[in-house]
Parts: C-alpha cells; sequence; structure tokens
C-alpha cells in the first residue's frame, strides 16, 4: 500500500472539490459500521491504518464506542484525538446554552483540524454507523468541505446491523420505512407511525416509556422489536411486547418490521 492518496478515489467522495494542488491533508469521514468491528469495510481499515490523526467523538472522561470498533485496527494511542461533548443528555437539544455550547465546540474542533490539515496531515474522524446518517461528523464536515479534500467512507448502518441480528427484513414489496428519532414528542412519533409500513426509531434513551405509548396508540406494539448494542457484546434483542422495564441505553433502537408483498 503506497498511502491513501493512491487509493483515493478519482472523483472526490462526500462533496467537496478537491483542490488541484493539494498540500494539504485529506479530511476522512470514516464509517465505523454497527459495532462488531467485524463489519468495518475494507476501505474504513484501509484509512485507519494510514491516517496521520485518529479522531473520536465521546462523552466526557468515556472512551467512544467509534474508537472501541477502531480497536482492531488503531493500536498506536499517539494518534488519537479524543473530542470530549460539552453536554450530551444533560440538556434539551433546543436550549439555547446547549445550542450555542455545541456550536462553538463543533467551531473550535474544526479549527484543530483546520491546522493539521493544512500542515499537510490526514484527519479520520471516526463515525459510528454512516458517517452521513445522523452522525456528529457531518457538523466538522460542513465546516471543513469548502477547505480541504474530503473523502466520506460510508458504513453499516446501526440500524441495518440491529434488522440482521434480530433476523427480521425491514421491508418488502412497496413498503415505506420510516426513521424516527425518539427525541420527538409522542403525538409526532404516534402520527408518524400510523402512516408507514415499517419503522425505525433510534436514539431512545430514556424516551422509551413514549415511544411505547406511541406504538400502542398506533396499534403497532405487538410487531415492535427492542434491539439494544446490535452485533456488539451485551446485545440484547427482545419483542418490546416482552421487555419488563423502560430501561434503555444510547445504543438501543425499536424496530417495526414491514409486512409487504410477499409472492
Ligand atoms: C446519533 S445516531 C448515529 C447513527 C449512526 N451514524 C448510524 O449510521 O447508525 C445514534 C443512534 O443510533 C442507534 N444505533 C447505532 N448503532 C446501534 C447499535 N449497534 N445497536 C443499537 N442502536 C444503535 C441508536 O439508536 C443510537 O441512539
Amino acid at each position: 500500500m503506497e498511502g491513501l492518496s493512491v487509493l483515493a478515489p478519482a472523483e472526490p467522495a462526500g462533496g467537496a472539490e478537491r483542490p488541484a494542488a493539494a498540500a494539504t491533508g485529506t479530511l476522512y469521514g470514516v464509517g465505523m459500521g454497527p459495532g462488531n468491528p467485524d463489519y468495518l469495510t475494507v476501505r474504513a481499515v484501509q484509512v485507519l491504518e494510514r491516517a496521520h490523526h485518529i479522531v473520536h467523538f465521546c462523552k466526557a472522561g468515556r472512551r467512544g464506542n467509534a474508537r472501541t470498533i477502531a480497536d482492531a485496527v488503531v493500536r498506536d494511542p499517539a494518534r488519537e484525538w479524543a473530542l470530549a461533548y460539552p453536554y450530551t443528555t444533560e440538556l434539551p437539544p433546543d436550549d439555547p446554552t446547549y445550542v450555542s455550547a455545541l456550536a462553538r465546540f463543533y467551531d473550535e474542533a474544526a479549527e484543530r483540524m483546520a491546522g493539521a490539515l493544512g500542515a499537510g496531515r490526514d484527519v479520520a474522524i471516526l463515525s459510528e454507523g454512516d458517517p452521513f446518517f445522523y452522525g456528529s461528523f457531518m457538523h466538522l464536515w460542513r465546516r471543513l468541505k469548502d477547505r480541504f479534500p474530503v473523502e466520506v467512507v460510508p458504513g453499516v448502518t446501526g440500524m441495518s446491523g440491529c434488522w440482521t441480528r434480530a433476523g427480521t427484513p425491514i421491508t418488502w414489496g412497496d413498503d415505506v420505512l420510516t426513521v424516527l428519532p425518539a427525541t420527538l414528542p409522542g403525538p409526532v412519533l404516534a402520527q408518524r407511525l400510523a402512516g408507514t409500513d415499517a419503522a425505525v426509531i433510534m436514539k431512545l434513551g430514556r424516551h422509551l416509556p413514549k415511544v411505547r405509548a406511541a406504538l400502542a396508540q398506533a396499534g403497532l406494539l405487538a410487531r415492535a422489536v427492542y434491539v439494544e448494542r446490535g452485533t456488539m457484546a451485551g446485545e440484547c434483542i427482545v419483542p418490546l411486547a416482552d421487555k419488563p422495564d423502560d430501561e434503555a441505553p444510547y445504543f438501543s433502537m425499536v424496530l417495526i418490521p414491514g409486512e409487504g408483498r410477499r409472492p
């Protein structure tokens, strides 16, 4: 393997223009898949092996899950940069304090990345699942994409890993799939659920009681499957109706498999 530039696709991925003379480093958004490192792509491994800096988001004092997945490939901590969120679930996401703290956090992180990229160093930002699917990477990508070459490495999404492990095909025939963050208000969840054939409800955490109520209102509780830490150690998959409590960690989701055309 000669180097990342040799491996990069002819056209830059991720929507950015590649500057004519690429004296700068490349910003990589690396999809890390749903959890089990066996689901890392060949391209993700190539980038992880060669990037000068490996960046991951985390809760203060904790190791991010994407970084844990990278253990299968990254063994030299000297390349690592941890970006600790100022807040995670302490404040509602529309609280002005949260919004301004997060904006400042992403601005400062982007400038730190820009310093490295401007010095010709490749920066790989780890992203659970796929980087362009609810990924924090997108906030840095938005700030840097017009200044530096970018390559986004797609990943197997968490939901794909979850329905695979649950053994439940998610859509058949003309089924419409709706992806819902559990952070939405209950009536919105119920309304969206009532109008779809199949659904994935993400970001459960403390919202599980609200999700249960919305599913019951939409008449879907009996079809709901709860998946915790899909493909990872500690995986738990049960019909939601059989789950006795409303405890749900960050890495959990509810699947409503479609029941469409099956000749
Ligand atoms: C901010 S979103 C990031 C999604 C990610 N970019 C992807 O492509 O899956 C985080 C949510 O993804 C879901 N998630 C991701 N991986 C998961 C897994 N292995 N098991 C259960 N839920 C998962 C959870 O609902 C979690 O709250």
